[in-house]
């Protein structure tokens, strides 16, 4: 297929979990609405290839709606890892398309610099990196060629954070003295690819999840986070591999506010979300309390249905959660994504395309300083994550992982000309 210009080319590197669940959907969504090209996804296994290729659900809502994949299960060696898989079709992108990264936590670094020497715009799964330093090089090296990094942080496209933000930021909660907040995934991820790469050495639950709820709070009140302790027991995956299985986090906000933030594996199979979460903030004013009460996870929908669905964690009794990201007919040929998942995807997807489309026919070096200054732009409005507006989250990361290593010491986190993670 000829490549139409006025339309990025899509690669996604990781074919994973939050791949299949939201990333494709909403790719093939935005295919359909002629916002992007082709997509290609690289993988390293052929049995995970398979899987996502065969994906019925996939198949039968979206008709006809395919991607290139790498490797290509049918013809390549099944007992093979292709670590290197990517590699081809990142070389042979055109420059200044989109490339997805949806790869476990550690490897988002070293990839992304590798999409970003190859000229490419980048559209990632949080947690962006995990060291502070790397944000910033990479954020450097962005900016240099005028690329867009988007973090996809999708909470913050759930309105009723908008509605938060735009309430605190116009005073009227008074400002944050306490808050708590918790995301627990299903016990069945236990089983899952998880237990290859959330161990002690690399990550645990705070990092991987518990950074939605960090920067939420950041997103919603503006204000940074300046101290953070986290405590967990190391405990083995069913693969005897060690994790940070339970993580008990405690972050300090430059106002002197607090937040704790408690993440897990072990929601129950047989409860009736996907997950349980949620985040109470206690705020005062002059003379008055104020309250931010979000229930993340009941939204007010229960269904009880015959049979229970066929994948890990589904229930007879649901407590569905409309807002994160569904798929429904809405009329036309294939299913429409709706919720914050996608608009999440939808929003940064619209940001790189936006880039070139605002600098379309102008010379080299009138293109890179406009969107040079589109990069301002997205840094400054705040509503995207952006490698520059969102590092405290990478500072937050590495004073959680300071501690966590050293038994919930307390890590500070000071900003200014060299901003820095350290055990106080
Ligand atoms: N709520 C959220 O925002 C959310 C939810 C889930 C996951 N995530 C993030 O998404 C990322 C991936 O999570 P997941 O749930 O999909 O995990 P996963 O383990 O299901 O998938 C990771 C995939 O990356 C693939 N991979 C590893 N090395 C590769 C390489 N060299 N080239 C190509 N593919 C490679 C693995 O084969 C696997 O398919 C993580 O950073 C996680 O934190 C975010």
């Amino acid at each position: 297929m000829a490549h139409d210009k006025s339309k990025p080319q899509v690669l996604v590197i990781g074919p994973g979990m939050i791949t299949w669940l939201q990333i494709l959907p909403s790719l093939y969504h935005l295919q359909n609405q002629g916002v992007i090209g082709e997509i290609e996804i690289a993988g390293t296994r052929c049995s995970t290839m398979k899987t996502l290729f065969e994906d019925a659900g996939l198949k039968k809502g979206f008709p006809g709606q395919s991607f290139k994949m790498y490797p290509d299960f049918r013809s390549a060696d099944a007992n093979k890892t292709y670590r290197d898989a990517y590699k081809e079709p990142l070389k042979k992108l055109p420059p200044r398309q989109c490339v997805v990264v949806a790869l476990p936590d550690q490897m988002h670094y070293p990839i992304i610099k590798e999409v970003l020497e190859h000229d490419q715009h980048v559209l990632t799964v949080k947690p962006f990196v995990l060291k502070y330093n790397e944000a910033v090089e990479l954020e450097q090296l962005a900016r240099k060629k005028g690329l867009v990094v988007g973090i996809e942080y999708h909470k913050r496209f759930d309105d009723r954070n908008f509605i938060a933000r735009k309430r605190y930021r116009s005073g009227q909660f008074g400002e944050l003295k306490a808050g708590q907040a918790r995301l627990i995934e299903k016990y069945w991820y236990k089983h899952s690819n998880f237990q290859n790469w959330c161990t002690c050495d690399q990550t645990d639950a705070f990092t991987y999840i518990g950074c939605h709820y960090v920067d939420l709070v950041a997103f919603i009140t503006g204000l940074k986070p300046v101290e953070v302790s986290v405590y967990s027991k190391p405990e083995p995956w069913p693969n005897g591999r060690l994790g940070y299985l339970w993580t008990d986090a405690r972050v300090v906000w430059e106002n002197g506010g607090v937040l704790s933030v408690v993440n897990g594996f072990a929601y129950p199979d047989d409860g009736p979300g996907g997950n349980t979460q949620g985040m109470m903030l206690w705020t005062e004013g002059k003379e008055k309390a104020g309250l931010i009460d979000h229930h993340d996870q009941f939204r007010g929908v229960k269904h009880s249905i015959m049979k229970a669905g066929s994948d890990p964690g589904d229930t007879i009794y649901m407590e569905t959660n409309p807002d994160y990201f569904q798929l429904l007919e809405k009329g036309g040929r294939a299913l429409t994504p709706v919720g914050y998942g996608f608009r999440s995807i939808e929003y940064i997807v619209k940001a790189i395309a936006r880039a070139e489309h605002a600098t379309a026919g102008l010379s080299e070096k009138d293109a890179l300083a406009k969107r040079q200054a589109l990069l301002d732009e997205y840094d400054r409005e705040g509503i995207m994550a952006t490698p520059k507006n969102s590092s405290y989250n990478e500072l937050v990361v590495e004073a959680g992982r300071l501690s966590i290593t050293n038994g919930g010491r307390i890590a500070a986190i000071e900003y200014g000309e060299k901003p820095r993670a350290y055990l106080k």
